[in-house]
């Protein structure tokens, strides 16, 4: 969706056919209205059918031009996030109307500038997203525009206008990332999601560099290919690297990319099966972080691993009892062929060791056990460096998309342990996230490192105006939100 603002968004105000206008409690006075609606938008606040409440809505037509209000709720208390979804919210009644374009205006509230223009340009966005998956009926409408107008001096307009571009191209790469959690394991197979990378380091001018099964098995990524061997698709490994001309900081973001989780021979329950397309979300979620850098331009070095595989029970598939040796040297009994996203990940930790980031960060819906745990309001946070959490975890309340610690202590590793290699792959029945992380760590080695689990918040998580279901595209704004710390 083109975002318009500056001189000519205030013009598209003026004739779109939809003008959303964003109102706090305190902004009810007709002094507080934006000229062109303050006649019309009279009617609902004097009756009091409009109280400015929280998202409450009211709809009025001047003419022909439609102008809904959209409450902000108490300035006091008001949330980026409402911000985001009052933005969502227009965008969506403009769809609901099928316009082809918008407009939106709101005058200064007590958020930061920046803040406030982000939080707008994501919600226009995410508020735009539909997927209609091979349905044969008309797609959902979409719109091709929206303007924005912001009510402020000369220099907030322009700091706003920088930040509404900034949350539209994060936005945008959100809506990425749940485009490839939504689609069908059939269709975002491991070569499809190496096809999307190579498309987004063409267009992004980004390396890459996609390890295919030959180089896998030359170079040792054991738990990769064991994970493979059940399946017809081969797996792929990705690699990103954007360098930006300056830089002081290295990151290395690593995602679990598994197309399709069946459990393996350990299979799953029938039931609900069908979600385990939704496994490659970390990875999902550090491929579309990349689609956005080259725009964003952060000042930090920032690598990208996704092992990319099926976990499938073919009559290659690896066996509980089978021993594998992963990248970095250490070998591994699996007890668990559904314990199969640590085995592909301790790979890609092996692999980060040998860039030297400052930081590693993995995405991964790595346990069941994580969403028992914390629900689908936050993503498990599990990490061996103070600095790093702190990050994290306002990267997380900036971005909304909140992270949690659990621990990570040497002691839940005791019932990992293997007579025949190093470590099995599962534990007991209790702790699940938490012994899967202590996994991990065993291959993070000396990094500074943080895994986080979303399984709880990859898909299927608490809707409004911004989500209606299906894969969330969690991570990305997180993350983009983690480097700019790093800068
Ligand atoms: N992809 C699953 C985790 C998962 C399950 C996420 C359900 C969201 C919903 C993962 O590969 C898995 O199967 N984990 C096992 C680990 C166990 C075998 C030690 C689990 O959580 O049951
Ligand atoms: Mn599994
Ligand atoms: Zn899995």
């Amino acid at each position: 969706m083109k975002v318009v603002f500056g001189r000519d968004g205030e013009i598209e105000v003026e004739r779109a056919p939809l003008v959303g206008v964003l109102l706090a409690t305190d902004q009810l006075k007709a002094r507080g209205l934006p000229l062109a609606v303050a006649d019309v938008a009279r009617g609902p606040i004097e009756t009091k059918d409009f109280t400015g409440r929280e998202l409450e809505t009211a709809l009025v037509y001047s003419g022909k031009q439609r102008i809904l209000l959209v409450g902000l709720g108490d300035p006091k208390k008001l949330t980026v996030d409402t911000l985001r979804r009052a933005a969502a919210a227009v965008v969506k009644r403009a769809r609901q109307y099928k316009l082809a374009s918008a407009a939106l205006t709101l005058a200064p509230v007590p958020l930061a500038v920046e803040e406030s223009g982000r939080a707008v340009g994501e919600g226009l966005e995410l508020g735009n997203y539909a997927f209609h998956g091979v349905r044969t009926d008309a797609a959902p409408h979409r719109l091709g525009s929206c303007a924005v107008h912001y009510a402020g001096s000369a220099s907030e307009r322009r700091r706003f206008g920088d930040a509404l571009a900034i949350g539209a191209v994060v936005g945008e790469a959100q809506c990425l990332a749940r485009d490839l959690g939504n689609q069908p394991s059939n269709i975002a197979t491991p070569r499809y999601l190496a096809d999307t990378a190579r498309r987004i380091a063409r267009a992004g001018k980004l390396r890459l560099k996609v390890l295919a099964r030959a180089e896998l098995e030359r170079r040792g990524y054991g738990g990769l290919l064991a994970v493979a061997k059940g399946s017809a698709q081969p797996p792929f490994f990705l690699e990103f690297e954007y360098r930006p001309r300056r830089f002081r900081r290295t990151l290395c973001l690593v995602g679990k990319g598994l197309t399709f989780d069946t459990g393996g021979i350990s299979l799953k329950p029938a039931q609900g099966m069908e979600e385990m397309k939704f496994d490659l979300c970390g990875g999902a979620a550090v491929i579309a972080t990349f689609s956005a850098l080259r725009k964003l331009a952060p000042n930090v070095r920032v690598y990208g691993l996704v092992p990319c595989t099926e976990n499938m029970p073919g009559g290659r598939a690896i066996k509980p009892g089978d021993v594998l040796k992963t990248y970095g040297g250490l070998t591994v009994e699996v007890t668990n062929t559904d314990a199969e996203g640590r085995l592909v990940l301790a790979d890609a930790l092996g692999r980060a060791q040998e860039l030297a980031p400052d930081h590693t960060v993995d995405l991964a819906t790595l346990t069941g056990a994580c969403v028992v745990a914390l629900g689908h309001r936050a993503s498990g946070l599990f990490c061996n460096h103070d600095d790093l959490a702190q990050k994290l975890k306002s990267a997380g309340d900036l971005s909304g998309e909140r992270v949690w610690p659990l621990p990570l202590w040497e002691e839940y590793l005791d019932e990992m342990r293997s007579t025949v290699a190093d470590l099995k792959n599962s534990g007991s029945r209790f702790a699940g996230a938490v012994t899967a992380a202590a996994f991990l760590r065993k291959f993070a080695g000396d990094l500074s490192w943080a895994h986080l689990d979303i399984a709880g918040t990859a898909w299927d998580t608490p809707r409004n105006e911004t989500y209606e279901g299906g894969a969330s595209g969690v991570g990305v704004r997180l993350l983009v939100r983690l480097i700019e710390s790093l800068e």
